[in-house]
């Protein structure tokens, strides 16, 4: 059995293969909804339903483990999914979110913690209640970024400091000393967001998930156990035109063959 990676867009390449690169030897299916991205400014039904989707298709592909790579899916759906659907449909499998690795990271790093992330997961509240959980004593300011996956899904990169630039401003003109980029696609605007933050802790996804995947996969072996070995990669793309690979390539530096999913 294998193990999925489901992400919003494109954005979550930059996670999924950091994971596939720490943990080789499994298989893996990666799916991105290029049809319907962005999620962040959708309601918490439409994120749910979609994610949902996303879970059944992985799962129909035999993976036993769905990692959402989507900060906006962990903080939006990942919860009743966990709590509701999974136990009902698919006693036996399991569905990860990325979300309190990170907040975990951040709670230990500093005493007032910024946030960016997309206007749905900074709504749900996610990120404030996850680290005020492990940590009472800091303070987290947030900031919804809703710009910046437009932005990244359509080649803008290069546009992007100003923009990115309004949207911390609040954050440190609260001081804050760490820096969570709480979406998958701020990975890469890490270079950006650090020389924005001088002194300021930058702390980004593709940086702990993988090391995070590999402890679940050592503390759970009946789980490991069950997971096939034989280096496949799939990428399976929502929507799927030239634009889209090519800018997978542009922001991967790797040649990635896309097929073409109908959820
Ligand atoms: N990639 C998703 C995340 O990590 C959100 C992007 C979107 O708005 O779809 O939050």
């Amino acid at each position: 059995m294998k193990i999925g990676i489901f992400d919003s867009g494109l954005g979550g390449l930059g996670v999924g293969l950091r994971m596939i690169d720490a943990l080789p030897q499994y298989d893996y299916i990666y799916l991105g909804d290029t049809q319907r991205v962005p999620y962040g400014n959708r309601s918490q039904e439409s994120i749910y339903r979609f994610t949902r989707e996303a879970v059944d298709y992985l799962f129909s592909r035999n993976c036993l483990l769905v990692v959402l790579a989507c900060n906006t899916a962990s903080a939006e759906a990942l919860r009743r999914i966990q709590q509701e659907y999974v136990p009902t449909h698919y006693p036996d499998r399991k569905v990860l979110g990325v979300l309190i690795p990170a907040a975990e990271v951040a709670a230990a790093s500093g005493k007032r913690i910024g946030v960016i992330a997309t206007a749905g997961a900074v709504g749900s509240g996610a990120w404030p209640r996850e680290i005020h959980r492990i940590r009472e004593d800091v303070e987290v300011f947030q900031q919804a970024a809703p710009l910046l996956v437009p932005l990244v899904e359509n080649d803008g990169i290069k546009w992007a400091e100003p923009i990115l630039a309004e949207y911390l401003a609040p954050l440190h003109a609260r001081d804050i000393d760490t820096l969570v980029l709480g979406c998958t696609h701020y990975i890469f605007l890490k270079e950006q967001a650090q020389c924005l933050s001088p002194g300021v802790k930058v702390i980004s996804p593709e940086e702990l998930v993988p090391e995070r995947l590999a402890d679940y996969l050592r503390r759970h072996q009946e789980i490991a156990s069950r997971l096939s070995t034989g280096r496949i990669r799939e990428f399976m793309l929502t929507d799927m035109t030239d634009e889209y690979i090519g800018l997978a390539q542009r922001l991967t530096g790797r040649q990635i063959e896309f097929r073409h999913v109908v959820l």
